[in-house]
Formats: C-alpha cells, sequence, structure tokens
C-alpha cells in the first residue's frame, strides 16, 4: 500500500515537512520544484503513515485502494515520476539529514530585544496570507492586513472554480490567522482610493503589497469590445459572485462559446459553462449564476490554442480530470495535420496523451450541434484574427493551416491571462503588469515590498506563492535586522496619522 497525491495539490509543500521518510517530490529545495505542476509520493518508499493526508490543506492525499473514479489514474500518476530516476530522488540520495531529529531550525532568527515591527500587508489572497502566516508565527510583527473587497480570500474566494470545493478549503487554512491577536483587518479599504500608499508606509515600518493582477490582457484585435466578447476575469467573477461583477454580466444564449486560449482559466470556463447545473447545486457558485446556467443555450465550447497539444498551457491533472468526465463529449479538431500525429506520438502519460480518446472530427463551424451531449472541442494551430460582427459579436475569425476560418460565436471569452494594474504611488513596469522588485524589495522605495502575481506576474499555483512570500519576509526582516527600513517612517504628522487611524477604523 502507498499514498498518491491527486488533482487539487497546489504544491504548497505542507505535506514534504511531515513526511518521515522524505519520499514526496520535488521538495522545495530541489531544481524542479519551480516548474513542477503538482508533487509525488514514492509508492516504494511511502510507510502509509498518513502524516501528508492529515497536513493537505486540500485534501489531495489517499491511499492507492482507496482511489476511485477520476482519482484512479493518480496512483500511476505518482509511479510514473519515479519511474527510471537515476540516481532516485530520494531522501538518501537528495537530502540525507533532512529528516534527522538533530536540534530544531528555526526559518527566523531575529534578535531577542528586537522591538515589534508594524507591518501592513496590502491583499489577503494567498500570497498576502503566506506572507502573514510567515510574520506571525516566526516574528512578533503586529499586522495590519488591508483588502478592497469586503470578503477576504482574493482569488480562493472570487477565482478558484466552485466545482473545486477542496482547492477552495485552503482558505481555511488562511482564515485562522484573520482573528490572531497580533493581527487586525480591514476590509473594504482601497489603497490607492481610501488610504495612499505614502500614508501606510508612513504608519508602518514596511508595507508588502500583494494585490494580485485583476485586470485582463488585451488580444489587440478588431472588434475586442462587442458585446459578447468577455474576459475571462468577467466571466469567473460572475459565476464566483465578485461585487464588481453585474448578476447578468454573461448572457448564455448562443449555442457555441469560443474560448481564447487552453490554459487552466480556459479549462475552468469550458468545464462551468458545460457543466450540470444540478450538480454545481450545493457548490459556492452564485445563485444568479446558476439560475443563468440552468437556461444555458451552450452546447459546445471551443478551447483555441495557438500552438500544438503538447504546448497546451493547461495543467495535466486539470486536463485527466476533463477526460473523466462522462456528462461531455471531448472533440479534437483535426484542421491540421500535425494535430493527430502530436497527440499519437505523445509519450504515455504525457499531456498531449491524454488527448488520445477524444473525438476526432473535422468540425463543421457553420453551425453548433443542437442535440447529443455538450461538447468541448479543442482547436490547436489557431490563432484569433478579427471578432466578427457590429453591434455584438457573431464569430471569431480564427487562422487555420491553409486560409482563415470563421468559427460563428455568440460569446467569446479571452482567457489569455490576467495582468497586474498600476497602484498610485508605486512604480509599474508596463511590459510585464507587475511592480519592479528585487527579490522582493520594491525597487526605489525602501520598507516596500512585493510578493505574489504582482511581483512575478500572473502565472502559477496557489502553493507558489508560499516559496514567494518566504523571500519577501526574508527580505524585509534582514533589511529590519540591518537597519535599512526608513527611520522615520512610523512618525508623519500627527494629523496624518489621526487621518488614517480614523479611515482604517472605519472600515473594521
Ligand atoms: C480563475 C482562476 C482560478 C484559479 N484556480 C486555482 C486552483 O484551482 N488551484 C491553484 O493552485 N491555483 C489556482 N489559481 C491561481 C491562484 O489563484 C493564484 O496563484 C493566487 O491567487 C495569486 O495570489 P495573490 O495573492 O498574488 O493574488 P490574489 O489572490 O488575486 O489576491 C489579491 C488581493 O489583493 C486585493 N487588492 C487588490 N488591489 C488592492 C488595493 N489597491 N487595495 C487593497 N486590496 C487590494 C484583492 O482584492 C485581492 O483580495 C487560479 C487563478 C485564477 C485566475
Ligand atoms: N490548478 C488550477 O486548477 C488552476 C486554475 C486556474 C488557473 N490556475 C493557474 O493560474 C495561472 C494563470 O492561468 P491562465 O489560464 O490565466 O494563464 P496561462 O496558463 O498563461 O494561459 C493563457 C493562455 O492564453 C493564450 N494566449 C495568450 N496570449 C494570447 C494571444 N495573444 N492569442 C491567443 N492566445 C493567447 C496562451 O497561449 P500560449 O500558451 O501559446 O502562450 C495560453 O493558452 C496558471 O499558472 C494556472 O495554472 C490554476
Ligand atoms: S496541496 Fe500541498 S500538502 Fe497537499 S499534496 Fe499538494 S503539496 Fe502536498
Ligand atoms: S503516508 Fe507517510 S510516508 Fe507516505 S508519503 Fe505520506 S507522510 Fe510520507
Amino acid at each position: 500500500m502507498a499514498y498518491a497525491i491527486t488533482q487539487t495539490c497546489c504544491n504548497d509543500a505542507s505535506c514534504v515537512k511531515v513526511c518521515p521518510v522524505n519520499c514526496i517530490h520535488p521538495t522545495p529545495d530541489e531544481p524542479d520544484f519551480g516548474t513542477a505542476e503538482m508533487l509525488h509520493i514514492d509508492p516504494a518508499t511511502c510507510i502509509d503513515c498518513g502524516a501528508c493526508a492529515d497536513a493537505c490543506p486540500v485534501e489531495a492525499i489517499f491511499p492507492v485502494e482507496e482511489l476511485t473514479g477520476p482519482l484512479k489514474p493518480y496512483a500511476e500518476v505518482n509511479a510514473a515520476y519515479y519511474a527510471g530516476r537515476s540516481p532516485s530522488p530520494r531522501a538518501a540520495d537528495v537530502a540525507p539529514n533532512f529528516h534527522s531529529w538533530g536540534p530544531p531550525r528555526f526559518t527566523r532568527t531575529i534578535p531577542g530585544d528586537f522591538p515589534p515591527l508594524d507591518v501592513a500587508v496590502v491583499g489577503t489572497g494567498p500570497a498576502g496570507m503566506y506572507a502573514v502566516e510567515d510574520l506571525l508565527l516566526h516574528t512578533n510583527a503586529r499586522v495590519t492586513l488591508i483588502d478592497r473587497l469586503p470578503v477576504a480570500g482574493g482569488l480562493v474566494r472570487y477565482g478558484v472554480a466552485p466545482d473545486h470545493p477542496s482547492t477552495k478549503k485552503i482558505g481555511e487554512t488562511f482564515t485562522r490567522f484573520h482573528t490572531h491577536p497580533r493581527l487586525r483587518m480591514r476590509l473594504g479599504v482601497e489603497v490607492g482610493e481610501d488610504v495612499t500608499a505614502d500614508e501606510l508606509a508612513a504608519q508602518h515600518d514596511a508595507v508588502i503589497y500583494a494585490v494580485g493582477a485583476s485586470s485582463a490582457r488585451r488580444l489587440g484585435i478588431a472588434g475586442e469590445d462587442l458585446p459578447g466578447s468577455i474576459a475571462a476575469t468577467t466571466l469567473v467573477g460572475w459565476y464566483n459572485g465578485h461585487p464588481d461583477v453585474s448578476a447578468d454580466a454573461v448572457g448564455l444564449s448562443a449555442g457555441r462559446a469560443v474560448v481564447v486560449g487552453n490554459g487552466n482559466v480556459a479549462l475552468d470556463v469550458a468545464r462551468i459553462l458545460t457543466a450540470n447545473p444540478d450538480a454545481l447545486e450545493s457548490t459556492t457558485i452564485s445563485r444568479a449564476a446558476l439560475a443563468r446556467l440552468r437556461s444555458s443555450e451552450v452546447r459546445e465550447v471551443v478551447l483555441l490554442g495557438r500552438r500544438g497539444p503538447r504546448e497546451a498551457a493547461c495543467t495535466t491533472p486539470e486536463l485527466l480530470a476533463l477526460t473523466q468526465r462522462e456528462d461531455i463529449e471531448l472533440v479534437v479538431d483535426t484542421h491540421d495535420p500535425r494535430i493527430a500525429e502530436d497527440i499519437d506520438a505523445a509519450p504515455a502519460g504525457s499531456k498531449a496523451s491524454l488527448l488520445r480518446g477524444a473525438t476526432r472530427e473535422t468540425v463543421d463551424w457553420s453551425a453548433p450541434p443542437s442535440r447529443g451531449r455538450r461538447r468541448i472541442v479543442f482547436r490547436f494551430h489557431s490563432a484569433p484574427r478579427e471578432f466578427l460582427g457590429d453591434e455584438q459579436v457573431r464569430g471569431l475569425r480564427v487562422s487555420g493551416p491553409n486560409d482563415d476560418v470563421e468559427i460563428g460565436s455568440g460569446l467569446v471569452v479571452r482567457a489569455i491571462g490576467y495582468r497586474g494594474t498600476e497602484l498610485p504611488g508605486l512604480p509599474f513596469d508596463q511590459g510585464s503588469g507587475t511592480i519592479p522588485h528585487t527579490g522582493g524589495r520594491v525597487d526605489g522605495q525602501p520598507g516596500t515590498y512585493v510578493v505574489g502575481w504582482i511581483k512575478r506576474g500572473p502565472s502559477g499555483g496557489i502553493g507558489a506563492n508560499r516559496t514567494c512570500a518566504q523571500e519577501t519576509v526574508g527580505a524585509l526582516l534582514d533589511d529590519a535586522i540591518a537597519g535599512r527600513l526608513p527611520a522615520a517612517r512610523r512618525r508623519g504628522s500627527a494629523k496624518r496619522a489621526m487621518s488614517l487611524a480614523r479611515r482604517l477604523r472605519g472600515h473594521a
């Protein structure tokens, strides 16, 4: 017997720390951790203690013999990671002393007489919360936690799809810090609107910005702003009940929806648009979105990828889950001979190989299917050229191997990535949509730090923000100990301090 890690793994590595035989890899210290889609348990070394399953915040770990339905393939997925590895990346080879019971190791070391720091953390998403966790558990800092929204959680609350309830559970790991005695929480306070970055800086020893990337990248092609063309940020906010998105922001009267992009957000959108509404009833989906899904006319969702099957941007676990759904038909449009060749030649277990079971057809784009199961169609090697329509989207012209093709559709969702927005008072790199920094220290602004998507750009799952936060908090503490935090920060004028305190109080 052994345990196995499954689909919802978000790479936060909580399991790595508790495994007594170091059989979960890659660990955060190993080179492929940054690119790994999930972590894996070595079945040959696992001693079935179950400690990892208890520690996992998203319930991703199960004994192999309890894997059923869509999770069944994960016994093989875990084992395959270790097959043919030489030398094996197990305990003795990688970190012989990793789990020896020597003296305790402290990840943060600060002088015993160091006065408590006052730190503001802006953003309650995963990045902000991992930074808060690090500060509260490893230092005596006092934290002011701020978010512009009235509900905390960032994309865990308003991004993660409602049909991923175990992933949403990680929110519980974060909320336990909301009531920590050294934390005061200020929701509904927007930095740049209700308080300025200067005011926050003046009242705290350090400020960490964890504001994420809330806007959408643009395609920059004609017709992009026509009604019926919406960004995934809107559709995702709509089904998650985001306060900025109106309940009728999404119309579902088209028979076919085209989603530009084939990353995990595109897959989330395709899954929700083709879901059986009854299966979503017990989730956190917005009631207005659910009501609209019940009367949806959408029968086919096309996922448009500009590259081939091997380069699809989604992760293997998310694609695997899609292939396990019995209520929909998965189709690969074989308009280009390279597509079938790539899928057939893909190594077993690879992402492209998962499409071997999909129906292959050269899709007739003149009209969506009117009967049968709902379909998700993968169209590869096809880039969007222009939106069709005058007052409303009626389709998308896309590239084909020989000529452009018109795909008729009244709903086009642009799932081509998120983008950070500029925050008044802080530097901003327009190219990458991030705040320029060095190891988490905002360039040219001592005492100001960044973490998460606004630091690294909009990629990486929830757990990736943990190591990111460790770097940022580490830089902050190094600066504090070395006396590099601006000396006069907390003084400000008494009047300004009172005004800020009043505004933060008003948003308890
Ligand atoms: C649609 C979607 C689904 C996803 N699903 C998964 C998944 O299933 N599994 C997974 O591992 N990863 C998933 N991810 C990735 C994961 O959500 C991100 O890695 C993570 O949320 C990034 O964290 P963050 O804290 O940087 O940003 P966010 O989570 O966006 O948090 C930023 C916070 O800052 C606040 N804020 C912004 N501006 C201001 C301001 N001016 N003043 C005050 N507050 C402000 C926002 O309100 C927000 O609460 C998903 C991402 C998306 C987009
Ligand atoms: N685990 C989960 O369930 C989950 C769920 C949602 C999101 N996430 C994570 O959140 C992050 C963001 O996901 P995402 O889907 O927004 O981004 P993403 O993974 O970067 O995917 C973006 C997609 O848009 C395409 N694209 C970009 N510009 C384009 C253009 N001009 N024309 C046509 N296509 C274009 C990309 O194609 P190319 O690949 O060719 O560039 C890619 O297919 C990812 O790290 C993702 O894994 C995780
Ligand atoms: S989510 Fe974290 S604890 Fe759970 S399996 Fe993945 S890395 Fe391990
Ligand atoms: S069950 Fe125990 S030995 Fe096996 S991977 Fe989990 S923590 Fe390690």
